[in-house]
């Protein structure tokens, strides 16, 4: 098997590699004078499986991830395997106004010319699943979060949206704790209250769990409620670390911990989906 590695998941890349005994394929990257990408792939990979891990995160990510799709395709591998770890352009999954275009679907329908299967982790929504034509899979990260808090006497955890309930309930399960997601009440057409269950939360630790944080304002705005509800310990925790204008910077100055997976790479990222990611190529590919 071969590992091609975008610039974006080099740490996923090495981690896999780890795992099934195999080399991270070296890529040449450079820019054309007039700053267009080339990318180029130096092992013999035909008849392989190959690996593409990356993510989408950037408009200048998703460019090098199709042209190093097309460059292994035309290699003639046995199997292309896209493995995007932060799969991103996934929020706009549905059409929300007329006009608009369906971003995840665009990128889904791209890849689908090259791969023969594609793994994901944590996509904002399962609707992008259904616009591939190939076995997508999208891994939840339970396990390792799971692991990763289990010996620091949380009380219980909490999502600061009801769409991500099911998540602390899995996790809040395998702790044996229960599990709260705060409620966005709309009052008006410009004003959404945040209403937390009515609990004690004096003197708590409390995991504060989400999918992704872009700019912080919805974990930021939750853990000051937590806090001046008397929360001891806030510990902060999302799959994906996107902190965009460096939130993180604001974000520690809100809560006790700060802690993210590896699907972006981060100072914060102390948990790894590359197990997981492993355990699924497994059940796919014989390797
Ligand atoms: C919302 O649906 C998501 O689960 C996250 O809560 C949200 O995308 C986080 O964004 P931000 O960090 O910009 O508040």
């Amino acid at each position: 098997m071969y590992i091609v590695p975008s610039s974006t998941a080099y740490n996923v890349s090495r981690k896999l590699a780890n795992i099934f005994s195999c080399n991270v394929s070296p890529v040449v990257r450079k820019r054309f004078p007039d700053n267009e990408m080339y990318v180029k792939i130096i092992d013999d990979i035909k008849g392989e499986d190959v690996l593409l891990v990356g993510n989408t995160r950037s408009d200048s990510d998703i460019i090098e991830y199709l042209l190093l799709l097309d460059a292994i395709k035309e290699e003639k591998p046995r199997s292309i395997t896209a493995v995007i770890p932060f799969f991103g352009y996934a929020r706009q999954h549905m059409r929300y106004n007329n006009g608009e275009p369906i971003s995840s679907k665009v990128f889904t329908q791209a890849i689908n010319q090259y791969a023969d299967n594609i793994i994901s982790i944590e996509l904002h929504d399962d609707q992008t699943l259904e616009y591939s034509k190939v076995p997508f899979t999208d891994i939840k990260i339970i396990d390792p979060v799971y692991k990763y808090f289990e010996s620091k006497n949380i009380d219980f955890v909490m999502s600061p949206d009801d769409g991500g309930y099911e998540r602390v309930k899995l996790i809040g399960t395998r702790l044996g704790i229960p599990a709260y997601y705060i409620d966005k009440k709309r009052i008006d057409a410009r004003t959404v209250k945040m209403v937390m269950p009515e609990e004690d939360y004096a003197d708590k630790n409390i995991l504060l769990l989400d999918d992704i944080i872009s700019t912080g304002g919805t974990i930021m705005k939750a853990s000051s409620m937590l806090r001046k509800s008397g929360a001891k310990n806030i510990y902060a925790c999302a799959i994906h670390g996107v902190f965009a204008n460096n939130s993180n910077e604001k974000i520690e100055k809100y809560v006790n911990e700060l802690t993210v997976t590896d699907t972006i790479e981060t100072k914060y990222s102390n948990i790894t989906v590359a197990d997981e990611i492993a355990a699924s190529l497994k059940s796919k590919i014989s390797v």
